[in-house]
């Protein structure tokens, strides 16, 4: 029998972290995690069956993901070794931090976004620096610029379009920080489907940015599919790093064969877009209210009271949103994902009836 202190063994910085949180209530309405609300398409999962029966799940899946690899390549005209397939785009977060920064680095972001960027910075050791957004979320290029210098960082990371604001940054800052800044500037572009605005463009003049994109948001999310676009002398350095078989043969395929039948996706996400404008004009009429744009799949809004009565209030009507009122700049804010018409639906009714009882 062993009984030592694991207290001590564990090292400082990672007893210093918060785990991500993920609210795991039961509740059948899910517009808590910015998924696709709608299962893959019918015509897309009798072809998920069918390739289901040539899969070798006896063998390793293939370290390379070429066949994903090939589907990404024509799709976004870039040459394979262009690419790296991450289990979800969290983990090429991790591998990026691993390949620039020695423990002590900089990683700089703006701020509020994705806590994942601060997570995996922090938990390697190096330090993770954030920047005020402005009030309307946005940032100008100069003062950004600044905190690069004073701050040596060595990666940037922008979310395009920014979670959980909803909102892209404006391009010409962006754009100055490009052209700007000698280290790794990442643009993740995790929720682009719903944008349909990205840097990939300037990835031929421009050796140090990487864009990374998800397909978690589209409707793989229970496979964790993500990858990198980047310059071939990054890629291979990512690939130094990455575990052999981080991608497993069921996603690598499916993944491939979603993206090649795309069509019945893109349905889905203009239905999503649809209902994102309007669930935004509905929300809006409520003076309770305060929404923020969003160019993604969900709507930021802060309430005029306790978001986490709000929150409560809507769990017991079966419905899980995500309340961010811990951060200091959303304070009794809360973030909806745009799920479909019903789920919609049925959150207007009920958001509207708890903000119309007594808080
Ligand atoms: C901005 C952003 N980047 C990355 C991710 C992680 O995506 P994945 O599921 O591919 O790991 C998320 C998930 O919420 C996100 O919001």
């Amino acid at each position: 029998m062993a009984n030592v202190n694991l207290d001590q063994l564990v090292k400082d910085k990672i007893k210093a972290l918060k785990a991500y949180h993920v609210e795991n209530f039961d509740c059948d309405i899910k517009l808590h995690a910015n998924e696709n609300s709608y299962p893959p398409p019918s015509e897309i999962l009798d072809l998920f069956q069918d390739t289901f029966r040539t899969f070798q799940l006896n063998r390793y899946p293939d370290p390379a993901s070429q066949r994903l690899k090939d589907v990404l390549s024509q799709r976004l005209s870039v040459s394979t070794n262009q690419l790296a397939i991450g289990n979800g785009s969290d983990e090429l977060i991790q591998i990026l931090i691993q390949v620039f920064c020695d423990p002590g680095d900089t990683v700089v972001f703006p701020d509020p976004t994705f806590a994942m960027y601060s997570i995996i910075a922090r938990g390697m050791g190096a330090k993770a620096e954030s920047f005020p957004l402005d009030e309307q979320w946005d940032f100008a290029a100069e003062p950004f610029l600044e905190k690069l210098e004073q701050t040596q960082a060595r990666i940037v990371f922008f979310s395009y379009p920014n979670n959980p604001t909803g909102n892209c940054f404006n391009r010409g800052a962006i754009q100055k920080v490009l052209e700007n800044f000698k280290g790794i500037t990442v643009l993740d572009e995790a929720y682009y489907d719903f944008a349909r605005d990205t840097f990939l463009d300037q990835l031929e003049t421009h050796n140090n940015l990487v864009i990374l994109r998800s397909l978690s948001k589209i409707g793989l999310a229970g496979l964790r599919v993500g990858y990198a676009v980047a310059h071939p002398a990054i890629i291979e350095q990512m690939d130094k790093i990455r575990l052999p078989y981080n991608s497993n043969t069921v996603s690598q395929e499916l993944a491939a064969v979603l993206l090649n039948r795309f069509g019945p996706v893109k349905q889905q996400i203009d239905q999503i877009l649809e209902q994102r404008d309007w669930l935004i004009k509905i929300l809006s009429n409520l003076p309770e209210l305060q929404i923020f744009p969003s160019d993604a799949n969900f709507v930021l809004f802060r309430v005029h009271r306790s978001s986490e009565e709000v929150f409560n209030q809507l769990v017991e009507k079966g419905i899980l949103v995500r309340d961010l009122n811990s951060h200091p700049r959303l304070r009794n804010c809360l973030r909806v994902t745009v799920g479909t018409h019903d789920e919609n639906a049925e959150f207007v009714t009920q958001i509207k009836s708890i903000l119309r009882s007594k808080g």
